[in-house]
């Protein structure tokens, strides 16, 4: 198993203490399986067992279409009894037996990749989410777990920042980012109205930039193309001035708060997980990821060719995380120097992943 992953999964592990034991025996179904988030989950599931759920190990369903790639971490996992790989796209209906927890994260989450698909990126938050949830009617589940995202805040207008769950909104439902943005917001209405309805035991999640090991290097989203930039030796690149802002929160302190909001009892509710402080600018950020480089090289800036690029991208992001520290006990630790070091280390091992 790569051991920047395993690493991380132990972190989590350890923070969950005897939380870990509410999967002793069970069966997980994660969706997005084969993405970033869908790897921390599948090494933290794994990990679990070979530590804390040796006698009565769970099960893990992980269904991907692949539709970005077969991820290199893969290859290491094949052969073990306790995960079922299975090419799948959740908007087709198909049934999947008995499962006691769903975890919903497919859906392309990358700004290049979803506005190159938008259809499939809407039908993934929508029509997918809605089977599973229908799945879970039918045959009821301990947890479920939505994944929504920051982006249901559009751009948020600055008395609400540091953002709050109640605050509703500054969204477009025309823009290039809607497609993304807009399916989110429909898929919290479809949990909380199936909670409401049909007492399917849904918790929402909105993720505030996650990165660290398992987000590949040619994701496209904005730490793994400044890394790319360092590692290739080029002087890294802002496709706009630089002065939008945003949180960073290392992914493993995020799926703490995910695994804990999938085994809370705040059910058809929706919970920021992220980083409430350093909120940092792009060029900031560059420059961070230069001095964590240790390589002679400076900030470029450069028009995109894309002329919505920027269009409809928040100017700053930054959440307020006290309702999942007070319910949900989450308690982000890594800071940004020691997560942007970590992430280092795991593109010098990782320097090349196919593209898509
Ligand atoms: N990582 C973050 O910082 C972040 C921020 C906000 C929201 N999110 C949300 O979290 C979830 C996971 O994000 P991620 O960063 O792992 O994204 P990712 O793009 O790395 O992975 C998503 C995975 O879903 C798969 N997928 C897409 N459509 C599918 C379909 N129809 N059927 C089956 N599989 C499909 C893709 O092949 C991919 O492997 C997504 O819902 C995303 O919107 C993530």
């Amino acid at each position: 198993m790569d051991r920047h992953l395993v690493a991380d999964a132990e972190r989590v592990v350890e923070d969950l203490g005897e939380l870990n034991q509410r999967f002793r025996g069970k069966t997980v179904l994660l969706t997005g399986a084969a993405g970033f988030l869908g790897s921390q989950f599948v090494h933290y599931f794994l990990r679990l067992n070979e530590t804390a759920l040796v006698a009565s190990r769970c099960r893990l369903m992980a269904w991907d279409s692949y539709a970005r790639g077969l991820p290199g971490w893969m290859e290491a996992l094949r052969g073990r009894s306790d995960l079922v790989w299975e090419q799948r796209d959740v908007c087709e209906r198909a049934s999947l037996g008995e499962v006691d927890f769903i975890v919903h994260a497919a859906s392309i989450a990358s700004p290049i990749y979803y506005r190159q698909h938008p259809i499939e990126t809407m039908d993934a938050n929508v029509l997918g989410l809605r089977h599973l949830l229908e799945h879970a009617v039918a045959r009821p589940v301990e947890g479920f777990l939505c994944f929504s995202t920051s982006e249901i805040y559009g751009d948020p207008d600055p008395a609400n920042i540091p953002t709050p769950e109640t605050y509703r909104g500054f969204v477009s439902c025309t823009g290039p980012r809607a497609c993304y943005d807009e399916s989110k917001r429909f898929s919290e209405t479809l949990c909380v109205n199936f909670w409401q309805v049909h007492h399917v035991p849904v918790t929402i999640v909105r993720p505030f930039n996650n990165y660290g090991p398992g987000l590949k290097i040619s994701d496209r989203r904005v730490l793994p193309d400044l890394f790319r930039d360092v590692l290739d030796n080029r002087n890294p690149v802002l496709l706009s001035d630089g002065r939008a802002t945003r949180t960073f929160c290392y992914v493993a302190d995020a799926m703490k708060g995910y695994l804990r909001a999938l085994l809370s009892d705040h059910r058809g509710e929706p919970f920021n997980i992220g980083t409430e402080s350093p909120e940092i600018s792009m060029h900031a950020l560059a420059e961070l990821v230069i001095q964590v480089s240790g390589k002679p090289l400076c900030v470029v800036f450069q028009g995109s060719d894309d002329p919505h690029y920027t269009t409809d991208n928040p100017q700053r992001r930054c959440p307020s995380i006290a309702k999942a520290r007070e319910l949900l006990g989450y308690r982000p630790t890594i800071d940004l120097p020691e997560g942007l070091e970590r992430t280092w280390r795991y593109y010098l091992d990782h320097p090349v992943a196919a593209e898509g």
